[in-house]
């Protein structure tokens, strides 16, 4: 008996849950309830419905999802950028072979720390040559690839390396490319860029004073080419690839070295003469003798 009236009451709702239903799809219903049926990570809203920052929305519209990965197939992609640049009309300087042997890789990881203070003596040719083969040297060829000393995804290596040379024995003051196949150095400016250095990286003093600061700067095309945005994520990533690799070889070689996230982009690009957008810094790392 008392089946039957409830069943009688809840056929006597339905017009008006059928009334409530049509209100809602119509847009009749009050805002927050609107925002109820909003997807919890939308394009531009965080979890809790808020704007997103521009660090947020960087990690997440570059998520990878089945479906974004299918989209991002069909986006439309940037030209494949040369793998390798020179620079053809610059003085190049062949550097030593690197064949330091140091100490093993578990004391280099003990010892290493950054260090920002260092002493006037210059480093030496040898040691600089070791640095940059950390760096970026060619280790392997694989389908006509120069395999690195550091991973990258895909094997398309987007980092150029750039070094202010401020102290190194019987080399000119000036600014540097290293040209990873042939292991050499192309020199870029000739001069002494120990305040502009120090300047473009908000006035961190171990930049002028190392005996060479290294510059990572990344060419995104070269990623994004194949992996779309998320590509831009791989860059950064790399970078700190690069960066260990310097700081173990540094503390191998009984040198000091910091990495530098603190930096004017634009300032540091026009020195080395990239246009920040298609090519930009990173990073740096001044490298010292202590
Ligand atoms: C992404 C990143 C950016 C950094 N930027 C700077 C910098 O601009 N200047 C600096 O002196 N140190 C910088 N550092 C170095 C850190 O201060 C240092 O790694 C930290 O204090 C830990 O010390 P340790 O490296 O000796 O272990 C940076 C480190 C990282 C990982």
């Amino acid at each position: 008996m008392q089946n039957i009236d409830i069943t009688r009451r809840l056929r006597k709702l339905m017009p008006i849950a059928a009334l409530l239903t049509g209100l809602i799809f119509a847009g009749v219903l009050p805002a927050q309830e609107k925002e109820k049926k909003q997807e919890p990570f939308g394009p531009e809203l965080t979890a809790e419905g808020e704007k997103m920052s521009i660090g947020d929305r960087f990690h997440h519209e570059t998520c990878a999802t089945w479906g974004g990965a299918i989209g991002d197939m069909l986006r439309k992609k940037p030209e494949k950028p040369p793998q390798y640049k020179s620079y053809k009309d610059a003085k190049k300087i062949g550097l030593p072979e690197p064949n330091y042997s140091g100490m093993t890789v578990e004391e280099a990881l003990k010892k290493r720390r950054s260090i920002r203070n260092y002493s006037t003596k210059p480093l030496t040719k040898k040691q600089l040559s070791q640095l940059l083969f950390a760096a970026q040297g060619v280790t392997g060829k694989m389908f006509g690839t120069a395999l690195r000393t550091a991973p990258s995804a895909g094997a398309l290596y987007p980092f150029e390396i750039y070094v202010v040379v401020n102290n190194v024995q019987d080399l000119p003051r000036g600014i540097y490319h290293y040209s990873v196949l042939d292991h050499a150095i192309e020199l870029v400016k000739v001069g002494d860029f120990r305040d502009q250095i120090t300047d473009a990286g908000m006035k961190q003093e171990t930049l002028g004073k190392s005996g060479a600061t290294f510059i990572l700067s990344a060419i995104f095309d070269r990623v994004r080419y194949k992996y779309g945005e998320r590509g831009m994520r791989f860059v950064y990533m790399e970078a700190g690839h690069i960066s260990q690799n310097i700081y173990l070889q540094a503390t191998s070689l009984g040198l000091g070295s910091v990495c530098a996230g603190a930096f004017l982009d634009e300032k540091v690009n026009k020195l080395i003469g990239v246009d920040g957008q298609k090519e930009a810094v990173i990073y740096l790392h001044p490298v010292g003798c202590l």
